[in-house]
């Protein structure tokens, strides 16, 4: 016999083998009882939380023979035809595709057709998003004046796609994700039926990156039967599932919450040499911030989707240390970035650069005083105690983010990136990005100070860094460093970076 994947066996065959959903299945199981079927209903929600398994269900139940207290018995004939996907009167259309679409143009003659087996005729439409508008108006059509035999059930993920005069026709159901605790002990009971041996820790975290979907969990406990012999635990699952450890993304974050480029460039470097792919690095970063900002608002009902027990003193320390607002900046340089790994060959440039920025993000202090305040408490034993390893880790973190403005210009406008090209990034403070030429490029900076090129950057440090911030153009080989922007560039970044010598 062929292996059928788990997600297959377990679809739920009535509707008390749901997991969760209870106002939707307790509402058409009484509808089902009391014949009370509206024309159309609409499932929406998110992947893989039953909506088409609850359609199936109710399709059999409205067409069995001896229906009980609005279950179908899954014996009679027609059950087991519809079962068998041989029922004539049980359509299921896949509005994704180009059959889809045909089927619905065809639509409003068929339905005018009584079934021919069964008592009701069932539309099931999946994917009902994707409809051509032409689709959605020969649905609508039908939906107006619906034949006494006919019940449409409509399942999307996306139910704002959904033009409003379909939505006033359905009665609506919306799927929720199922909670952890809910997708964990459905795992245990598949687990036990099927002998697979895995302990609570390995479930519950399957069950927390599932993101309430049912299916995406048993495929995780499919693909770790498959790859893993002997029990399963929580290290086979981070293995099995190419995950990043909660604790590490923890550590990364204090990284950045510290400005220590030093040590995070140095993390990302093991954990990539280890075979942890850059994009799952970012995304797994993007699901830890979700954690973060859930805790920051909402604490210890949060529920967490990657931080577990042993990580949450960490996760409370930075939620502490941290605002919504820093962290949802962070997070859109995060899922930038992992959109970037998309297209990109220089996953590990990006994966670095988006972590600078993160730690850049979270350095802009957040009001002028809490700058003044730090900038100067700490740099007294700053100068002191800089070690040579720290600076040459903060000057390989600006030459890949200058590298980055520069590809970025390019890419605008060549001409604009000649001009930029002979000059280097000082570093960023506050809302100030310091750029310098030394004295031979006059006439470099002085178009660069154009408005037509200066927006140009501008534009481009808005994409990198989420904000918008001044651009101050100086002048490096300035002896007597009389200008006030030199002064306050040198005060900054130190006479060593300033003070360059071609
Ligand atoms: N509420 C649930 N209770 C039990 N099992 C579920 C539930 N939701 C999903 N599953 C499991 O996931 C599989 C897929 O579910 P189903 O096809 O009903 O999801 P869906 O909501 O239609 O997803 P999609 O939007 O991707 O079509 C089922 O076969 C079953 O194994
Ligand atoms: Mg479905
Ligand atoms: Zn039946």
């Amino acid at each position: 016999m062929s292996y059928m994947a788990l997600y297959r066996t377990w679809r739920p065959q009535t509707f008390s083998e749901v997991v969760g959903q209870e106002q939707t299945v307790t509402a058409l199981r009484n509808a089902v009882r009391e014949k009370r079927l509206s024309h159309a209903y609409l499932f929406s929600g998110p992947r893989g939380t039953g909506k088409t398994s609850i359609a199936k269900i109710l399709a059999r139940a409205v067409n069995c023979e001896q229906e009980q207290g609005g279950e179908p018995c899954n014996q009679c004939s027609s059950c087991q035809d519809i079962l068998n996907d041989s029922f004539m009167d049980v359509i299921e259309i896949d509005a994704a595709s180009n059959r889809g679409i045909d089927e619905i143009r065809d639509l409003r003659e068929k339905v005018r057709v009584l079934p021919a087996q069964g008592k009701k005729k069932v539309y099931i439409i999946d994917e009902v998003h994707m409809l051509t508008s032409e689709a959605f108006n020969a649905l609508l059509k039908t939906l107006e004046e619906p034949p006494e035999a006919v019940i449409f059930i409509l399942a999307t993920t996306e139910a704002n796609k959904i033009p409003a005069t379909i939505l006033s026709r359905c009665q609506k159901y919306n799927f929720r994700r199922l909670t952890i605790k809910q997708i964990s002990s459905r795992l245990q009971e598949v687990a036990l039926q099927n002998k697979i041996e895995v302990d609570e820790e390995a479930l519950t975290l399957i069950a927390r990156r599932a993101n309430g979907g049912m299916r995406d969990a048993l495929g995780m406990l499919d693909q770790l039967t498959a790859y893993t012999d002997g029990k399963i635990g929580r290290q086979e699952v981070l293995n099995v599932l190419g995950l990043v450890d909660d604790l590490f993304i923890a550590a990364l974050i204090d990284n950045v919450l510290q400005d220590e480029i030093g040590s995070l460039i140095q993390m990302l470097d093991s954990a990539q040499q280890q075979g942890k792919a850059a994009d799952q690095i970012l995304r797994e970063t993007a699901l830890y911030l979700r954690d973060l900002l859930m805790y920051q608002a909402i604490g210890e009902q949060a529920q967490l989707l990657m931080v577990g027990p042993d990580c949450l003193p960490q996760l409370q320390r930075q939620a502490q240390k941290t605002n919504k607002q820093q962290i949802l900046n962070t997070l859109s340089l995060v899922m930038d970035g992992i959109e970037k790994t998309r297209f990109s060959e220089g996953q590990r440039f990006i994966l670095e650069m988006t972590f600078l920025q993160m730690a850049n993000l979270f350095a802009a202090p957040a009001s002028p005083v809490a700058r003044e305040s730090k900038s100067t408490a700490v740099k007294q034993d700053e100068q002191a105690t800089v070690s040579e390893q720290e600076k040459q880790a903060r000057n390989e973190a600006r030459e890949i983010l200058w590298n980055q403005i520069l590809a970025g210009v390019k890419e605008k406008k060549i001409p604009t990136h000649a001009l930029l090209a002979p000059a280097r990034l000082l570093g960023t403070r506050g809302d100030t990005l310091y750029i310098a030429y030394s004295k031979g490029y006059r006439f470099h900076k002085d178009r660069m100070e154009e408005q037509a090129n200066k927006e140009i950057l501008q534009s481009v440090i808005y994409e990198i860094f989420n904000r918008d911030m001044e651009i101050e153009i100086i002048f490096l080989d300035d002896n007597q460093y009389n200008d006030i922007v030199v002064k306050k560039a040198i005060e900054y970044f130190g006479e060593e970076i300033v003070n360059v010598k071609e």
